[in-house]
């Protein structure tokens, strides 16, 4: 397709600040968005598996995981709509054109996310007990996990489609019959949609090391239901997960790139990468070191932030992916997008982000750490209350200069 076309597809307001913002903004949040995904489908994997077996070290875990699964779900909806919103920015011409092909999914995307939700939230509100108590109808959580991977493939459709320009037309109006039903799944890459499903195992991996690691200094809390026999076979679990599924994500991740048309072959020997496999096979090795006796020490921590180290270079050597795709073979560079600098409703964003979301966050992952390191009822000291009472009352000042602003800006 000529690329003046999808210049002019382009938002005649252009954009507010520097297009490389947004594309950096849009790698980190998906980083964060694809993480809470794989967490969640990994604690999904693991709920069902220790829900359908009678072994109590499995359905002790599946307890644990289907808490964190619906948490995890929670997050990844939350977190899923920062890279929608960059992702539209920045690339309108070609999302939105994607979106109307397929317009059909992106609604139904909600109603499969919304079935899949109620389905998990019904299983987890049925079995609070898997330890102890038998299995209700797993078959709504084998559903629910269905459905996921349905909003999943729809959103990986519809990132796919917006890389091929030349065929719009033929999707549009096949055999020149136009064809506006929005039904069609006109384009997908298993071997992508794969990679980025299959990362839940490691991912997971991770999560169990620290899950392990902290509940080690609870184990006299005999409410928990947790022995040392249970928390080892719990981080075994999850070092062989992360060297399992760390080996498998990496040949999907091959074939991925292997499965890449002639115009985009190059990229898959690219700097990026290379240095996103060596960052991969970094992790699997960080986690072999913290397994060889440091699984009670802090390092049993790092093992999860060295993931998102990785995830974070994987999302990076994806948006270029996306760059290289749309300027080599389409002629449209993104960084030519006009700029209509808008300074207040930047800081504003930055400000909300750092300040609000991070003093807010700090103050809620605080509590909620230290309440599952307390035995008993928790009650927070002065120090993290003051956070709390800093956290509303920065939530409150934000909402008074919302008003303010636009009080001002509708006045004058
Ligand atoms: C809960 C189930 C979900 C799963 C399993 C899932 C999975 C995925 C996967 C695998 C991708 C990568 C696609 C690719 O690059 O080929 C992706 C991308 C994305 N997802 Fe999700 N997702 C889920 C929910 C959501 C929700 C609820 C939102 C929005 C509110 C969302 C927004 C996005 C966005 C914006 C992208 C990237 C688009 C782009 O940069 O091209 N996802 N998701």
């Amino acid at each position: 397709m000529d690329a003046q076309a999808l210049y002019a597809l382009r938002d005649v307001a252009g954009v507010p600040t520097h297009p490389v913002v947004f594309l950096i903004l849009g790698v980190v949040t998906f980083a964060l968005h694809i993480a809470a995904v794989q967490i969640m489908l990994g604690a999904s994997g693991l709920t069902i598996w220790g829900a359908l077996s009678k072994d109590s070290h499995q359905r002790r875990l599946a307890q644990s995981m289907v808490m964190v699964s619906k948490v995890m779900l929670s997050i990844a909806i939350v977190i899923g709509v920062a890279p929608l919103l960059f992702v539209q920015v920045t690339y309108d011409p070609f999302w939105y054109t994607s979106n109307v092909l397929s317009a059909w999914w992106v609604i139904g995307f909600l109603l499969f996310l919304t079935v899949g939700a109620l389905l998990w939230f019904f299983f987890n509100a049925k079995n609070e007990n898997l330890a102890t108590e038998k299995t209700f109808c797993p078959g709504s959580a084998i559903f629910a996990v269905v459905m996921f991977l349905i909003v999943g493939f729809i959103m990986h459709v519809l990132t796919n489609q917006m890389l091929s320009p030349e065929k719009w037309m033929q999707w549009y109006a096949p055999n020149g019959v136009i064809d506006t039903s929005g039904r069609g799944i006109h384009d997908f890459n298993l071997a992508r949609f794969l990679f980025f499903i299959s990362l839940s195992v490691p991912v997971i991996g991770a999560v169990l090391v620290g899950y392990r690691r902290y509940y080690l200094p609870r184990l006299a809390d005999k409410t928990l239901n947790m022995t040392q026999n249970y928390l080892d076979w719990a981080g075994r679990l999850g070092q062989n997960l992360i060297v399992v599924g760390g080996v498998v994500s990496v040949l999907i991740g091959a074939w991925w790139m292997a499965t890449l048309p002639a115009n985009q072959a190059a990229f898959a020997l690219s700097p990026w990468v290379l240095l996103s496999l060596a960052l991969l096979l970094a992790f699997v090795a960080f986690a072999f070191w913290v397994r060889m006796g440091k699984m009670d020490t802090l390092w049993a921590y790092a093992v999860l932030p060295v993931g998102a180290v990785a995830l974070i270079m994987v999302a990076a050597a994806r948006e270029i992916l996306r760059y290289h795709v749309l300027m080599g073979a389409h002629g449209y560079d993104v960084f030519t997008y006009p700029i209509n600098m808008d300074w207040y409703s930047t800081i504003m964003f930055f400000g909300t982000f750092l300040i609000v979301g991070g003093g807010v966050l700090a103050y809620m992952l605080t509590v909620a750490w230290k309440a599952g390191q307390a035995e008993g009822v928790y009650t927070p000291g002065p120090i993290i209350s003051r956070m709390g009472d800093i956290g509303i009352a920065l939530i409150v000042l934000w909402i008074v200069q919302y008003f303010a602003v636009g009080l001002y800006v509708w006045l004058s």
